[in-house]
């Protein structure tokens, strides 16, 4: 043992000079003829945030040597080494041998062993922080080359560092390969790897099959990867050269924990980030992000679009190959040309905002121009499409493709995709050149045939409308057919809520009123009546709620089921017992039960502000599809009996396209104090105007008080009070006198900051909701707030009119 420490001390005197004083107790290495034994661990160094040992997952007889975080309760295996072939009983032994190979026998069987690249002459194991296990040669000048590392020999687990990729120098492919099961560590059939065609990419394979496909690298990052931006949790990187081909990733903060994961189940590979005030793995993002992500949901020749309906497209210039699988949405083979292809004679049409088709059959040259790129594929007859392989910059180098294009996918946001230039006929282009054309012609030229095709095209939209809600009307069942949702009949409803009874009426809603009912079998609804009038048709409702319905997360109030009939459209959500977070903080019930604002004291406002931010998180990130609230306030978000918060209505709320994360609207929905300034004013919405009514209701929370309102006789707006508050660093007189005797100091101003970052006037200033999550869970540094964006109507309107001295008004310039 003595022995044991004072090497320990000598490496650490080597490596870590400054460290010698504070040597903890657990080892972090094992040398050579050293053994580690079942119920011992190594722990990794110099911060313990993982251990090497003997575990189970869940069956006592089934045991493995792996990597855990230390430090994390759940879901903490990294890695595991003999996943396929576990121990029975605890008579495992690992042993270093002096050929620098790790051993790990049982019963003098060998259960799993390394096989280091060269021979050592005194080798030492040893866990890094990084998770890495290495094996490497103290007498061998360059300690960073290793004999062997487990990073090299992935499990299903992805850490900051590791490399995805390929070795070229050792020929080996270094990939994650999913478990079988959570509790299984046996190597399942689902496998995530770069594939080194001409121009690589990632594939996540099932087998032999390309499951999906995250696109070759363009320079920016992968083009199915559009969110892959700079961002405040890590940093990416590609590397392709002689030597190696990998994808890497590091965090930035090293008080962040996260990790992307293979699961063979959910089949899919999604990254989380750990939740230290939650105590759970938060999900970050996950791919495939989307159905388009399948791999070749259209076929060959189609792309694929989640904006649009159907999803599967022709590319121009083809036709669906066999017509009537194609309009039954069997996709599946693909499209054909419409007319043969010419060779010289033809010519290319761009197709832009696109993951490129698959690169199995391409040709790249990282030094020729897009213009000698378009001679070089005209000039080959099988050449079908090409484009830059570079998009940074001005765009640079040449890819082409050869043969059927396989699994292209458009994105809603052009910026988003890359420009593919697809090969057709003459004759094709000149088809499409008159037809765009016609249209030009049509709507531009004359202002009277305009009129009319406006005119057609109402008169289409009535009939269309009138048609779709007879249909509706008749057969709704037929839409309902796969709706994981209880189709509830109307006598039940009117049965558990006596006959929407005035009594039983809770509150009135953006679309409606809502009843508070009962079940017989006594479990307690709320029931949303939708307005008659709320112009949507059955078939748009059902849409919607199939939408709804799919959305499951613990800070959204649950949908239960839903009734329609004849005009009749009622949503049945789970009831909240406390009601909505605006009686406790506004103390709406102060003259009869003052106590409300108090029950709330700071550690369940800081969880209910949380909570609101991780399911508006949700809502923005889902990987079905992305909601806008639009109308986040106080009175949306409810509170279970235990104080826990879910965000309400949110079922009207906009959906947009995965991809697309803006819209515009017509009609401004939403409340005055808690609108974004650019939606306010132009009808601009986007993720970040939630952002910005969150940032105010955060506000609201601490505060105890509306943003808009008049106290003592005074009109009052709490943003600006708090932004001078913060200012002058006086945030500690704004915070609710019923929290003063429970909050902790330093949480009320990091919380106060975060809700600064979001209500600043430029969307793009603000953070998303994963960062906000990300900011109020973790010690990350934030960036300084800049001044606030506050607009409701009639300030606007006093200000320009009596020139107040307001400073908060914003400037409404054209944006
Ligand atoms: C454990 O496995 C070994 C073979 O690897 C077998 O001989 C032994 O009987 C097993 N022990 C138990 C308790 O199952
Ligand atoms: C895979 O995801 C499922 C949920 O879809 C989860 O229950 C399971 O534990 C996950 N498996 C692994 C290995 O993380
Ligand atoms: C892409 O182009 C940019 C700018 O021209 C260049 O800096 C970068 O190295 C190129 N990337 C690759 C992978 O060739
Ligand atoms: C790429 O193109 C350049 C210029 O045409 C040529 O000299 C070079 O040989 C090409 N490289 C490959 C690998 O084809
Ligand atoms: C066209 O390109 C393919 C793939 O690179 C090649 O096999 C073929 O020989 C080329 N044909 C001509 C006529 O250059």
């Amino acid at each position: 043992m003595k022995f044991i420490l004072s090497l320990k001390s000598f490496i650490y005197i080597l490596f870590f000079p400054s460290l010698v004083v504070s040597i903890v107790p657990d080892r972090s290495s094992i040398s050579q003829f050293q053994s580690l034994s079942y119920g011992k661990t190594i722990v990794s160094s110099p911060h313990g945030m993982f251990e090497l040992g003997f575990f189970n997952l869940g069956y006592p007889n089934r045991i493995y040597l792996g990597i855990r975080y230390k430090n994390i309760p759940v879901d903490n295996v990294v890695w595991v080494a003999n996943g396929g072939n576990p121990i029975n009983d605890s008579s495992a032994d690992l042993k270093l041998h002096s050929s620098g190979n790790l051993v790990l026998t049982h019963n003098n069987m060998v259960a799993w062993c390394t096989r280091s690249s060269k021979a050592a002459q005194n080798p030492v194991a040893e866990l890094l922080d990084s998770g890495n296990l290495v094996i490497r040669d103290l007498n061998s000048a360059n300690q960073e080359s290793y004999l062997w590392q487990s990073f090299d020999y992935p499990s299903n687990t992805m850490l900051s560092g590791m490399k995805v990729g390929w070795d070229l120098k050792r020929n080996l492919n270094i990939r994650l390969i999913a478990w079988k099961s959570g509790d299984d560590p046996t190597p399942g059939d689902l496998s995530w790897s770069i594939v080194r065609h001409p121009y690589p990419e990632i594939y996540m394979m099932k087998g032999n099959k390309k499951y999906h496909r995250l696109g070759p690298w363009n320079g920016l990052r992968f083009t199915g990867m559009p969110e892959m931006k700079p961002n405040p949790v890590y940093h990416y990187e590609f590397v392709s050269n002689k030597e190696e081909v990998y994808y890497t990733w590091t965090l930035k903060q090293t008080s962040l924990i996260t990790k992307a994961v293979l699961n063979q189940t959910a089949l899919a590979r999604p990254r989380y980030v750990w939740s230290e005030l939650d105590e759970s793995w938060m999900f970050y993002s996950t791919l495939p992000s989307d159905y388009c992500d399948h791999y070749g949901v259209c076929g060959a020749n189609a792309y694929c679009s989640t904006s649009a309906s159907p999803m599967c497209e022709c590319l121009k210039g083809f036709k669906p190959k066999y017509l009537e699988k194609w309009n039954s949405m069997d996709w599946s083979q693909g499209c054909v040309l419409q007319h043969p292809l010419n060779c010289k004679h033809d010519g290319f049409v761009l197709l832009e905002g696109l993951k490129v088709p698959d690169t199995k059959a391409t040709f790249v040259n990282d030094s020729i121009d897009i213009e000698k790129c378009r001679t070089k594929c005209l000039n080959n007859c099988s050449c079908m499409a090409y484009t830059n392989s570079n998009i940074s910059g001005a765009g640079s180098g040449c890819v082409m493709w050869f043969g059927d294009l396989f699994d292209i996918k458009q994105y809603s946001v052009a910026e988003n995709g890359q420009g593919l230039y697809i090969r057709l006929p003459a004759s094709e282009l000149e088809a499409i050149r008159q037809r765009n054309f016609k249209i030009k012609h049509v709507t531009i030229v004359t202002a009277a045939s305009g009129m009319l095709v406006l005119g057609i095209y109402f008169i289409y939209r009535i009939w269309r409308n009138i048609n779709e809600k007879s249909k509706a009307e008749n057969n709704y069942e037929g839409f309902v057919d796969d709706l994981d949702l209880p189709l509830l009949d109307l006598s039940i409803i009117l049965a558990a809520t006596d006959n929407f009874s005035e009594v039983n009426k809770i509150g009135e809603g953006g679309f409606g009123p809502v009843y508070w009912g009962k079940l017989a079998s006594g479990l307690e609804i709320a029931a949303k009546r939708l307005s008659q009038n709320s112009g949507q048709g059955i078939s748009e409702f059902v849409n919607e709620v199939k939408l709804i319905a799919k959305l499951q997360h613990r800070n959204l109030v649950k949908l239960l089921g839903c009734c329609i009939h004849k005009q009749e459209k009622i949503l049945v959500y789970e009831y909240m017992a406390n009601g909505s977070l605006d009686y406790f903080i506004f103390d709406l019930l102060r003259n009869t039960d003052h106590t409300k604002g108090k029950s709330l004291d700071w550690p369940k406002r800081l969880s209910i502000i949380c909570g609101i931010a991780r399911g508006l998180m949700y809502l923005h990130q889902d990987s079905r599809l992305r909601i806008i609230h639009r109308d986040l306030k106080g009175s949306n978000v409810l509170l279970d009996e235990d104080f826990n918060p879910k965000i309400s209505d949110f079922g009207m709320a906009k959906t947009v396209g995965r991809e697309e994360i803006e819209g515009n609207t017509n009609k401004i929905v939403g409340t005055f104090g808690y609108m974004a300034p650019e939606y306010a004013v132009d009808g601009q919405f986007s993720v970040k105007s939630d952002v910005f009514s969150f940032g105010i209701l955060l506000m609201e929370i601490i505060c105890g008080k509306r943003n808009r309102g008049r106290y003592s006789g005074k009109r009052y707006n709490l943003i600006d009070h708090v932004w001078t508050h913060w200012k002058l660093s006086r945030t500690s007189e704004i915070i609710d006198s019923n929290i003063e005797d429970s909050c902790i100091e330093s949480e009320i101003i990091r919380c106060i900051h975060v809700g600064l970052l979001c209500v600043q006037q430029y969307p793009e200033d603000r953070p998303t909701m994963t960062s906000v999550v990300l900011m109020l869970g973790s010690e990350m540094e934030l960036d300084e707030p800049k001044k606030p964006g506050v607009f409701t109507k009639k300030e606007s309107i006093e200000a320009i009119s009596s020139s107040s001295t307001n400073t908060l008004t914003i400037t409404l310039s054209a944006r």
